[in-house]
Order: structure tokens, then C-alpha cells, then sequence
């Protein structure tokens, strides 16, 4: 018996059965054969959408990241958290990791000027964008005003939220130069003291804002 040909007029094959040539012989006419067509076109790009960008891993992942001013090649699992990069890989050892999931702020840094808890952060994740630690803010020995005034203050006890306390303050007084206590408070919301040095604090942030206006 002889074979149906098979159709040639459509660029979508599959095989040696066209999209369209299928659509066709199921009884469809042009017109519904194309709308189908062009259905099935739009399931196939939203599926190609819904796949997302190109996974990288589970082996080691080469990156650069630019840390204060620096920028450091690492060999790092695609799972490696900024945090772990930067204590483990870096020795970077400022930057607190207290609760390790994102409650506590101990571990706060910046990418570009925005505030991050660095352990809820993947390290792959950071692209160009600058990291500033609690090591970046000192300018060689001079400290930043919001060290000076934490020291000052004694604006500490045990000094696990320091470093993240400092970031999140330093950060109040490039975005605001006048902050009032309210605005302190505000900024340091986010910050867990477990030894109750609030009142210090925002009394060395204040004044570091004094200082600063200079
Ligand atoms: S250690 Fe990152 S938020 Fe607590
Ligand atoms: S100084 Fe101890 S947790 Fe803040």
C-alpha cells in the first residue's frame, strides 16, 4: 500500500512529520492548524522561560569577588554562603556568623550600599558587586567614627553583634548624616544584642553622626 507523503511545508518539523502536516491529517483546515501551531510555539518558549538561567555546580565554581577594595579569586562550592567565603576562604574573621539563618544580623555586610546578612547570601551570588566588611571600614589606622565611637561609648561587652551593629551604623550615617535616636533605633532594629548594650549604642551613633558633621 502506498504511503501518505509526507508534508514539507512548515519549518517546525519533527522526524520526518511536520507540526503542521500532523495538525492537517488530524483534520484541523490551515486556519485552525495554524492557531495550534502557534499555541504549541508559545508552550514551547514558556517552558524555555521557565527553565531559568544555566545551572552552575555541584562541583567547585571559580569566582572573583571585589572585598574592600580587593578583588579575590576563589574556588568555592556553589552552596559556600558569602559568610563562609569570607571567614573561611578569606580569613576575613570580623564578620560575626551568630545564628547562621538570617535572624541576628551579627553577620552583616554591604554590596554596594545595601545592607546584607552575609550567611542568608550565596557567595556565587555577589557578581561585581562591591563587598565592604567590618575590616573595610577603617581607612589604614584610621578608624571609621562609628569605631571610634563605639570604643568610646564602650558600646560593647561580649562583641559577637559588634561588627554587624557597626556595618548597620555606619550605613545610617552615609544615608542620613543627622540621624535622630529614632533613626537609630530604627537602624539597629534588625541587630540582636543578647548583653543589652542598646543605650551605648545609639549614644556612640549619635555622636559618631556629631563627629562626622564636623
Ligand atoms: S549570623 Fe547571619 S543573621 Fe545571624
Ligand atoms: S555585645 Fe554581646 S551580643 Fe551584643
Amino acid at each position: 500500500m502506498a504511503e501518505d507523503p509526507v508534508p514539507t511545508d512548515s519549518p517546525v518539523t519533527s522526524g520526518n512529520v511536520s507540526r503542521r502536516g500532523f495538525l492537517k491529517g488530524a483534520g484541523l483546515g490551515a486556519a485552525g492548524a495554524a492557531i495550534l501551531e502557534t499555541g504549541l510555539n508559545a508552550v514551547t518558549e514558556a517552558s524555555t522561560a521557565l527553565a531559568g538561567p544555566a545551572a552552575v555546580g555541584p562541583g567547585r565554581v571559580a569566582v572573583t569577588l571585589n572585598v574592600n577594595g580587593s578583588a579575590r579569586k576563589l574556588d568555592i562550592e556553589p552552596r559556600t554562603t558569602l559568610a563562609e567565603a569570607l571567614r573561611d576562604d578569606l580569613g576575613l574573621t570580623g564578620t560575626k556568623v551568630v545564628c547562621d539563618r538570617g535572624s541576628c544580623s551579627a553577620c552583616t555586610v554591604l554590596l554596594d550600599k545595601t545592607l546584607v546578612v552575609s550567611c542568608m547570601t550565596l557567595a556565587i551570588d555577589v557578581g561585581d558587586r562591591a563587598v565592604t566588611t567590618i575590616e573595610g571600614l577603617a581607612k589604614g589606622d584610621v578608624l571609621h567614627p562609628v569605631q571610634e565611637a563605639f570604643i568610646e561609648h564602650d558600646a560593647m561587652q561580649c562583641g559577637y553583634c559588634t561588627p554587624g551593629m557597626v556595618m548597620s551604623c555606619a550605613a545610617l550615617l552615609d544615608r542620613n548624616p543627622s540621624p535622630s535616636l529614632d533613626d537609630v533605633r530604627d537602624a539597629v532594629s534588625g541587630n540582636l544584642c543578647r548583653c543589652g548594650t542598646y543605650p551605648k549604642v545609639f549614644d556612640a551613633t549619635l555622636a559618631a553622626a556629631r563627629v562626622s558633621r564636623r
